[in-house]
């Protein structure tokens, strides 16, 4: 039996063991995928190897520990600076980043992008923003305040806060912020979105089960809408292929892990 787990703090409210643990029943495979809850993101790789694991899964807030655990990082893991999927191979320890895939996934439905507007600056919008770069796709990011902008500014990413930003029309705004997550918040003021998501034709909320403030006003501007269930599939979906080396069909992955989703919902 091969054995897999999500690392983070939390971890109890994951829905990833449910996904994971259904696509092993459904494909056949004699595996299984614990969740551990993780305080000190310094100690992954040494519990990683206690546990004898084969691979595993990285949330909040260890997936900068991830990265520098790893032997080896491969792909928009590089760039992003952040690994979220774990996998042993001959003893070594490799990252990759499947949230970047994930959302490029989810977003595939969406028509052709010249320009993009990231509502936030932290970990998820990284991914994003360079998925989006990566795609040819022009980016900017937007964010209350102006501290977690610095490392974006300084990869050359065009970045404003609420109080120095003018308007000017985007393709796709994308909500990376928790605002909407437990209160009626907006990530934005009205002021700022409204005008923005009048010229927008695309919006995507990485927040899963709730209608937020941010896609309610997004639907309300006619605006093709899209919450982070897809990406949470995906990142999921393209993690269980790589535990397995890409040798399994995707179709049937996702097939397993919508089926354990529509469970939790
Ligand atoms: N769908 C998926 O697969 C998926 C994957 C990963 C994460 N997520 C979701 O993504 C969200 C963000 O996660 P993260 O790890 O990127 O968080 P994070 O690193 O803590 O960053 C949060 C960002 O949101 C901003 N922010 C927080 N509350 C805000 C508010 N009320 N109004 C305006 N801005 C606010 C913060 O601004 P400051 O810089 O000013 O503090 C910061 O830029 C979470 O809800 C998480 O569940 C979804």
């Amino acid at each position: 039996m091969t054995l897999y787990s999500l690392f983070g703090n939390p971890v109890s409210h994951s829905l990833s063991p449910r996904m994971h643990n259904l696509a092993f029943a459904r494909l056949g495979i004699d595996g299984a995928y614990i969740r551990t809850p993780l305080e000190d993101g310094s100690k992954l790789k040494e519990v990683f190897f206690l546990q004898a694991l084969d691979g595993g899964n990285v949330t909040v807030p260890h997936k900068q520990d991830a990265f520098l655990a790893c032997d080896e990082v491969r792909g928009l893991a590089l760039t992003i600076g952040a690994v979220n999927t774990l996998v042993r191979e001959e003893g070594k320890l490799i990252g990759y980043n499947t949230d970047a895939h994930g959302f490029l996934r989810a977003i595939g439905s969406f028509g052709e992008l010249q320009s993009a507007l990231i509502l936030g600056a932290g970990g998820t919008a990284r991914a994003i923003a360079h998925a989006l770069r990566a795609s040819g796709v022009r980016v900017t990011l937007l964010n209350r305040s102006e501290g977690n902008l610095l490392p974006f500014i300084e990869e050359g990413f065009s970045c404003f806060t609420h109080a120095t930003f003018h308007p000017t029309p985007y393709d796709l705004i994308v909500n990376t912020t928790s605002a909407g997550l437990k209160e009626e918040l907006l990530p934005a003021p009205s002021s700022l979105l409204e005008p923005l998501l009048k010229t927008a034709s695309y919006a995507f909320d990485v927040i899963y089960n709730a209608q937020t403030p941010f896609l309610t006003l997004a639907r309300a501007c006619g605006l093709t809408c899209k919450d982070g269930k897809e990406m949470l599939l995906w990142q999921g979906v393209l993690a269980f292929n790589l535990f397995h080396h890409n040798t399994l069909n995707e179709t049937v992955i996702a097939l397993a892990m919508e089926e354990a989703l529509k469970l939790s919902s």
